[in-house]
């Protein structure tokens, strides 16, 4: 089989608390795409409990890639998948675990390469997908529950680390403040839909690493303000105003996002800006992005930005026309890093 335009990769995903399945045909025509989001399931915990994640997806996977198959019209896998892609890193091991098994036992049966994908460089596959005239170099700001991180795309498979974040990313900060309101989880969607009603000055928030000349973030002063004037408005009794509070709050995020993603293409002279990870699901981030002056800027559609597995078998494709294979012995790593630094 040729790795040309008719190309079928069956892409899996099953990195943190989605299990996704997609088949993509070629670069970019994605035949079926299915997700399982586990979020109510974990919603009662206020955040993601790791076995319990591994168990759904183990019940999820296999369901879900018939499916996925059927709708993409394919009948004999045999024949016609071309490459199995999995997300092998990094992440929450038993969850990791789950996918690479299910992708090599395919890979064996189906006797077809399998290939493990880097889940960050899934995200940046997001917007290569999306957007077809792309090409490197670009910026991409991978900002999603786990990760803060912008990345210099020198080539595809060439990714060097601009800088991350200290302490907590900025989707765990945006789930944290969520908590201490009383909002349920995930709290990113919910202050964001919150804060479409609130004033962004109502409050004063400090500006995480505003004078600092390094690409760096950290976001947990910024959620220990948060929480201080929380228990503060509390005590004293008071009403909360939620909308304002989360107007606020988003503000100082969104800010303290921008200006490092400012500092990044002024470093590197780059002008092409992409962003993924849920929280470039977030409408201030979106519209900061789109009023940039000077910048083309490639925003995947909100379903893009949170995890998928129409990135991964994206990635994966891209890599394995590059030459890159797995082997059997393919095994998760939690911590993997790509980053040149
Ligand atoms: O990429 P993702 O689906 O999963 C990983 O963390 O890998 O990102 C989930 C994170 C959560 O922290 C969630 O609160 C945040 O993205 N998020 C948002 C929005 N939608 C999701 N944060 C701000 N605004 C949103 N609209
Ligand atoms: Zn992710």
């Amino acid at each position: 089989m040729t790795c040309g335009g008719d190309f079928l990769t069956l892409g899996l995903e099953s990195s943190c608390d989605d299990t996704a399945v997609a088949v993509l045909r070629g670069a970019r025509d994605v035949r079926s795409e299915l997700l399982s989001s586990q979020t109510l399931d974990h919603a009662p915990f206020g955040g993601v409990v790791p076995e319990f994640a591994a168990r759904r997806h183990l019940e999820a996977f296999l369901p879900l890639t018939a499916e996925a198959l059927r709708r993409a019209g394919v009948r004999e896998p045999r024949d016609e998948i071309g490459l199995v892609a999995v997300t092998s890193g990094p992440g929450l091991m038993g969850a990791l675990m789950v996918g690479v098994m299910a992708a090599k036992a395919l890979s064996l049966a189906w006797d077809k390469p399998v290939i493990g994908v880097n889940h960050l460089e899934g995200h940046i596959f997001a917007n290569v997908v999306s957007f077809p005239d792309l090409l490197p170099p670009f910026l991409c700001m991978i900002v999603s529950g786990g990760h803060t991180e912008i990345v210099l795309v020198r080539g595809f498979g060439d990714y060097v680390l601009l800088g991350g974040t200290r302490d907590d990313a900025a989707g765990e900060a945006y789930d944290k403040v969520a908590k201490a309101l009383g909002l349920s989880y995930p709290g990113g969607p919910v202050i964001d839909s919150l804060a479409a009603s609130g004033d962004p000055a109502a409050f004063d928030f400090p500006l995480p690493l505003r004078g600092s000349q390094e690409v760096e973030f950290s976001f947990s002063g910024l959620k220990t303000a948060a929480a201080t004037l929380i228990g503060r408005m509390t005590r004293d009794g008071g009403r909360i105003p939620l909308e304002d509070f989360c107007a606020s709050f988003q503000r100082a995020v969104t800010e303290a996002l921008m200006n490092k993603l400012r500092l990044a293409s002024r470093l590197t002279g780059v002008r092409s800006v992409s962003v993924s990870g849920g929280v470039a699901a977030n409408s201030a981030l979106r519209e900061a992005l789109r009023r940039e002056p000077g910048w083309r800027v490639c925003i995947p559609p909100r379903d893009r930005c949170t995890d998928n597995a129409v990135m991964i078998a994206a990635a994966g494709y891209a890599a394995y026309q590059r030459g890159e294979r797995s082997s059997l012995s393919l095994a998760p790593d939690p911590s993997w890093e790509i980053w040149k630094k």
